[in-house]
């Protein structure tokens, strides 16, 4: 099976939803791509949530026997946003207040013995400033770095001064959602000392150092045409998803015609039961009449016959 098959099939198995997890096929097929491109071994990704980026990535990293680490406090304080517009920040809390943070972690815990990935990815319940000295401690180097947490700039600031100098000078980093205010400082701080090799509307992907111009435009060729490539094989998959479950439908939609029409056609035939189990009781009615009058009218000669007067 291709790639693209596995990586759908995995995404199928995590909800997407407001909070999170909107990493679409494109982004993690990118991210596979490079990780088995450049025979990565160590992956870092700081807020897993669902593990909607995580379980696809981890797929590439198990390919070349690395491991994969997973950074996630699942704690309801250090998910709370507060570097954004105050609707945001409302719809944030009530989404928030409503979640069961044990309930997605278990279920990350339980996908990742689903779907084999035992020896090839660590779980760090942790806040992301928390784990640095985990890393540094078992001397970890960070060949792929994501950088999806608290998106407070305070905390992405952090995180890009933490992780940095865990990182080689051809690690590759995923910066996510670029697009907001609070993340723009320290993407902005980011490219001071890296490269950037791709950049779509959401999230970049950088080298950690400067490079030489042919490089970068190898890569950002190789990348942006991939990431279309992929965008188009999406919308025709899901086009096609989308034919198939008309047809499917249309097929329940010709069962149902037909279970109707059996159930009229059984409900006629127990109407002509009826009608003919009525017909007979009607009959067998007036047969017991013709013959109490037999009855009475033999009955009625035989005695006149041996008494000679009328019954
Ligand atoms: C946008 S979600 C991550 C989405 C995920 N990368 C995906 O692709 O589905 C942000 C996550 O960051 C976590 N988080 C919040 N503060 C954090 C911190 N200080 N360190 C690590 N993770 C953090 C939250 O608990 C939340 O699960």
């Amino acid at each position: 099976m291709n790639i693209f098959n596995q990586l759908y099939n995995i995404s199928e198995l995590i909800s997407s939803d407001y909070f999170g997890g909107g990493s679409t096929l494109s982004k993690t097929y990118l991210m596979d791509y490079l990780i088995l491109r450049n025979d990565l071994k160590t992956y870092v990704e700081i807020g897993v949530y669902k593990g909607r980026s995580l379980f696809p990535v981890t797929y590439a990293i198990k390919q070349n026997n690395g491991i994969s680490y997973g950074i996630d406090p699942y704690n309801k304080d250090a998910a709370r946003e507060f570097d954004v517009e105050k609707d945001t920040q409302k719809l944030i809390d009530e989404f928030i207040d409503n979640m069961d943070f044990e309930n997605v972690y278990q279920f990350v815990i339980e996908l990742k013995s689903k779907l084999g990935f035992e020896k090839h990815l660590e779980l760090i319940r942790k806040k992301s400033s928390e784990s640095v000295e985990f890393f540094l401690k078992n001397n970890i180097n960070i060949e792929m770095l994501h950088i999806d947490g608290n998106h407070d700039t305070k905390y992405v600031m952090e995180d890009v001064e933490l992780f940095l100098p865990l990182l080689n000078l051809n690690s590759i980093i995923i910066m996510d959602d670029i697009n907001w205010d609070s993340v723009k400082p320290a993407y902005e701080k980011l490219k001071e000392t890296t490269t950037v090799i791709f950049e779509s509307d959401t999230f970049a992907i950088l080298i950690n150092s400067k490079i030489q111009e042919e490089i970068v435009k190898e890569y950002e060729f190789e990348l942006n045409s991939t990431f279309n490539l992929i965008e188009g094989l999406t919308d025709k998959f899901f086009a096609n998803e989308q034919k198939n479950l008309e047809n499917i439908s249309g097929k329940k939609d010709v069962e149902i015609r037909n279970l109707k029409s059996d159930i009229l056609k059984k409900e006629n035939t127990i109407k002509e039961l009826e009608s003919i189990t009525n017909y007979q009781k009607e009959s067998l009615n007036s047969l017991e009449n013709v013959i109490n009058k037999f009855k009475k009218n033999f009955l009625g000669v035989l005695y006149q016959n041996i008494y000679g007067k009328k019954l």
